[in-house]
């Protein structure tokens, strides 16, 4: 590879620009050993002997490998069956599905959408969809995050095609205002588009999951509560049959393999199980409970994402690294993920976590954050 090309150059000067800013991002294999408090396996999943095991007779009856594209011959038997279970489950007519929600959003909106229509989005919508809306030329305007009021006011300017929010908010946890959202897109005859991967399958005190009742386009992810790998679209029959004849992603790329498929469908027969459930929403009353006992102030979420706020850069990462210093892997979430000044420690919890993992996280943040070192949750 040339160094010195002017390529090389570019790439050299904007990683030390981010380094020079607190914002360069590196990855590492965290050791096992670590108290997991960062991932999104809410239920307990992704690394349960009883996933594993249902992996192992899944291979004794499904491809490894798709072997091609959906619309050419990758489309297959188990496909069909979890998107039947999905659709069930929700209520949609149709579903399809994906390697990743990243590229399903990103291919959704880019299918879509063109320069002939105007989406009202939440200022806090993940990136993927942000991006797809960026290549499929829609115009875009962002209401302030979980306002419907602001969202109706922008609708009064101009004709919206549609809406798109997530059902719980990816870095803050707390969750959409679906029925005033509904209301508002059934006014502007717009589609409401649901982003549902940190709500899907996640128990709720108010039981307010999303479904086909108010969104008419869902996401859904097999990565967090299903503990998998992959996505669905879910929608109306026409919605998907649009999706499967024009969306570039889905008919140029090879169809999810079989076996993350199937993985999928075994996952949704545990998900609702009071063994899976319960826990979690224990683990969620207790974390909150316990913080407020040690002054810590976390932004309001009843959900399994718990940011505390920190607001500065090179704080956020002081505190991951002294957390981990003391055996606890936390998500340490800067700009451009949340908006400039709003770092944060994104603390997510488990089913699998115990009492006492949960009494040791807070006990080591009540040392390393005292009542006066924080930042108060603008609400
Ligand atoms: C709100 C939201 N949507 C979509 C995605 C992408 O899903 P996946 O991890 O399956 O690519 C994420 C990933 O974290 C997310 O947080």
């Amino acid at each position: 590879m040339n160094h010195r090309s002017k390529l090389a150059q570019r790439l050299g000067e904007g990683l030390a620009a981010q380094q020079q800013a607190g914002l360069l991002r590196t990855r590492q294999v965290q050791p096992q050993s670590l108290l997991d408090f960062a991932g999104n396996d809410y239920l307990g999943l992704a690394s349960s002997q009883v996933l594993n095991t249902l992996a192992a007779e899944a291979l004794t009856e499904v491809a490894c490998g798709s072997g091609a594209s959906p619309l050419v011959s990758g489309y297959c038997r188990t496909h069909q069956a979890l998107e039947a279970k999905l659709c069930q489950r929700t209520g949609h007519e149709a579903a399809l599905l994906f390697c990743s929600g990243f590229s399903a959003n990103q291919a959704l909106m880019k299918t879509l959408f063109s320069d002939a229509d105007t989406v009202l989005a939440d200022k806090l919508v993940h990136a993927s969809i942000i991006d797809g809306l960026k290549d499929s030329g829609a115009r875009l305007r962002r209401f302030l995050h979980n306002d419907a009021a602001s969202a109706a006011a922008m609708a009064q300017k101009q004709s919206v095609t549609a809406l798109i929010t997530e059902s719980v908010f990816s870095m803050d946890g707390d969750c959409a205002p679906l029925s005033q959202l509904r209301q508002l897109c059934d006014e502007q005859n717009a589609w409401l588009i649901v982003d549902d991967a940190h709500g899907f399958a996640i128990p709720r005190d108010d039981g307010g999951a999303c479904d086909s009742q108010f969104a008419d386009v869902q996401l859904v992810t097999f990565g967090k509560a299903l503990g998998c790998q992959g996505a669905a679209l879910l929608g109306s029959q026409l919605f998907v049959d649009y999706m499967v004849a024009n969306c570039r992603h889905y008919i140029y790329s090879t169809a999810l393999s079989p076996l993350a498929a199937q993985l999928a469908l075994s996952a949704l027969s545990l998900v609702d199980t009071p063994i899976r459930q319960q826990p979690l929403l224990d683990n969620i009353r207790l974390f909150r409970a316990l913080c407020q006992q040690a002054g810590l102030s976390l932004l309001p979420s009843d959900t399994p994402i718990q940011p505390l706020l920190v607001g500065d850069n090179d704080t956020v990462m002081a505190l991951a690294a002294a957390l981990r210093q003391r055996g606890i892997l936390v998500g340490a979430i800067r700009p451009p993920t949340v908006p400039v000044g709003s770092a944060r420690l994104r603390i997510t919890l488990s089913a699998r976590h115990s009492r006492q993992d949960i009494e040791y996280l807070v006990s080591v943040l009540g040392e390393l954050l005292p009542p006066q070192s924080q930042v108060e949750p603008q609400i």
